[in-house]
């Protein structure tokens, strides 16, 4: 009753396959996004619970991999993990950067360690898989509105921080169906799939609270009115990004949603023209300023 097997192929063209980067991020300014506190501490606040994040998905979906019969879906799920691999690490290097700058990244990351064990013990593996399935459609709408809008999202930030937010969207793209598939092979209940997602929205939510507070708190700016005003505007504001993602957000509780129902492959290409000369790494690699 519950169980509805939802399948819509991957556009062509469009690989699973992990791209190796380089991106040298050590010039970055505290605000480096057009030196505003409140949106550059968005980003650091996704960037610090990206690394931990992807390995609960990588697990996820690891933990079922005997259940998966088809071949295809076995490949995908592959690079899926060879990506998400890729993203943790290079967000763990952002990361060691915040702390660099007086972050403290070791309580964030013990106290996200404490929710995720927290899951693993108490969740089955099918909602820990329904909660990677869930994330990751946060991140492919946020990737989505990302790539429709680079400036409206980063248009204040420096080349080499463009560089790494749109490569890591377009390889969520790439993957977004991933899990989601995996999901459905497993026989995974459509209810158990939108519980998970209430319970994540609330959780993905407060937790990118606690990490903002927590920079802005540090940098003595968090009771400032002008933080939440800008804050306001970019978040909820006329044309504020979850304003721009909501809809896509809401239709992952419909029973017959798939994540290429939205084919936004068309987005993909653009990252290799853009900025793959610089970042793609190379045999040689030759060192990078932004
Ligand atoms: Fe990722
Ligand atoms: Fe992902």
């Amino acid at each position: 009753m519950n169980h509805v097997k939802n399948q819509v192929e991957r556009p062509a063209g469009v690989d699973v396959k992990p791209r190796h980067v380089q991106f040298d991020l050590n010039d970055i300014d505290r605000y480096w996004h057009g030196g505003d506190p409140f949106i550059t501490h968005f980003f650091n606040g996704l960037s610090t619970l990206f690394p931990q994040g992807e390995r609960f998905f990588i697990d996820s979906v690891r933990a079922v991999m005997d259940q998966i019969d088809n071949p295809k879906l076995q490949e995908e799920v592959k690079g899926f993990i060879a990506q998400e691999a890729i993203h943790g690490n290079e967000h763990d290097k952002y990361n060691q950067l915040l702390k660099g700058q007086g972050y403290d990244i070791d309580m964030l990351a013990r106290h996200q360690d404490w929710w995720t064990r927290l899951g693993n013990k108490t969740m089955t593996k099918k909602q820990q898989l329904a909660t990677t399935c869930a994330v990751e459609h946060f991140t492919a709408i946020l990737a989505n509105g990302m790539m429709e809008e680079p400036d409206r999202w980063l248009g204040n930030a420096p080349k080499n921080m463009q560089a790494l937010w749109h490569w890591h969207a377009i390889e969520e793209t790439e993957h977004k169906a991933v899990c989601f598939d995996v999901y459905n092979e497993i026989g995974g209940w459509y209810i158990t799939r939108n519980l998970m997602m209430i319970q994540t929205t609330i959780h993905f939510s407060y937790m990118i609270a606690r990490h903002v507070c927590h920079f802005l708190a540090r940098d003595k700016v968090l009771w400032k009115w002008q933080t939440w005003k800008t804050g306001y505007h970019f978040l909820l504001g006329k044309g504020g990004i979850i304003r721009q993602v909501f809809r896509d957000y809401i239709d992952y509780y419909r029973s017959g949603f798939h994540p290429w129902q939205q084919d936004n492959s068309s987005l993909v290409g653009g990252w290799k023209k853009k900025f793959g000369d610089r970042y793609l790494r190379k045999k040689n690699p030759q060192p990078t300023t932004s």
